[in-house]
């Protein structure tokens, strides 16, 4: 064909070659690029997403000091086999007050980007405690640990002024009120209506069913949140503008 061998000239030279896939690369870049800055947000908003309690992220520094990264990614791809195992795929606003994210590159373990609400409490005692006694083929060390440091809530205010400080819209009044929030998360007897407020759909339990606070309280309220802040089943992505 006439074509190709017009094509053949640009094959067999190499600096044409070269100069021409620059060329195309660019393009192809600017197309993507460009765009973007011209977009306020690329973030889709999305209802029910809200910033970490302080209990919750005092699990999430837990999470992040153990390296169960390593193991474990937090991003479901839009691939059916993923859809069907986990869940709805992940949006980019479920990780925006995550600093850093949580996505990961390595599954040795399943992924935990929707784990909140699969199992009960007890489940995660127990799993983190001796994981082989409920998975025996597993090999997810134990972090038995955990269930005997206490956790207490004296420096969270600063880690939630320095998440706001990275663009986490904590108020004053939540870093004000960290303290107690973190205790009120953890106490069922006590009041928690003003946590409620400020932490739409925060669940209030004693999560480790210890008497003390420890750091496996807030672990397990951070993997019982994982995923659960959206309602998928009212949620509509947003139609391409
Ligand atoms: C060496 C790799 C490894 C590390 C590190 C690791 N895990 Fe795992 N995890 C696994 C494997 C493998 C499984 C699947 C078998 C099982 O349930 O134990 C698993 C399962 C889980 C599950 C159950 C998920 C599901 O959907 O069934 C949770 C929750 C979990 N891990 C939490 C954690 C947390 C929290 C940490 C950090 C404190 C952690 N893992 C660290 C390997 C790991």
């Amino acid at each position: 064909m006439a074509f190709l061998d017009k094509h053949k000239i640009i094959e067999k030279n190499a600096t044409l070659l070269l100069a021409l896939s620059f060329v195309v690369v660019t393009i192809g870049g600017i197309v993507e690029i460009a765009p973007l800055f011209y977009l306020d947000n690329t973030i889709e908003k999305v209802e029910g997403v809200r910033p970490y309690s302080p209990l919750e992220m005092a699990g999430r520094n837990v999470y992040i000091r153990e390296g169960c990264y390593s193991c474990h990614s937090q991003m479901i791809r839009p691939i059916r086999d993923e859809v069907e195992r986990y869940g709805n795929y992940s949006l980019a606003a479920e990780s925006m007050y995550d600093h850093p994210f949580q996505w990961g590159s390595k599954r040795t373990g399943p992924d935990l980007a929707r784990v909140g609400g699969r199992y009960s409490d007890e489940w995660h005692v127990e799993h983190m405690a001796h994981p082989q006694d409920l998975v025996p083929e597993s090999i997810m060390p134990s972090y038995k640990h955990l269930a005997k440091t206490p956790a207490n809530g004296d420096r969270i205010a600063d880690v939630l002024r320095t998440n706001r400080l990275v663009g986490v819209p904590y108020t004053d009044e939540m870093i004000a009120k960290a303290r107690e929030d973190f205790y009120a998360q953890v106490d069922p007897e006590g009041d928690s209506s003003a946590l409620l407020a400020r932490y739409p759909g925060a669940q209030v339990r004693n999560f480790d069913g210890a008497k003390e606070v420890t750091e496996l309280d807030a672990l397990i309220a951070y993997l019982q949140v994982l995923g659960t802040m959206v309602d998928f089943s009212t949620f509509e992505p947003a139609q391409s503008r």
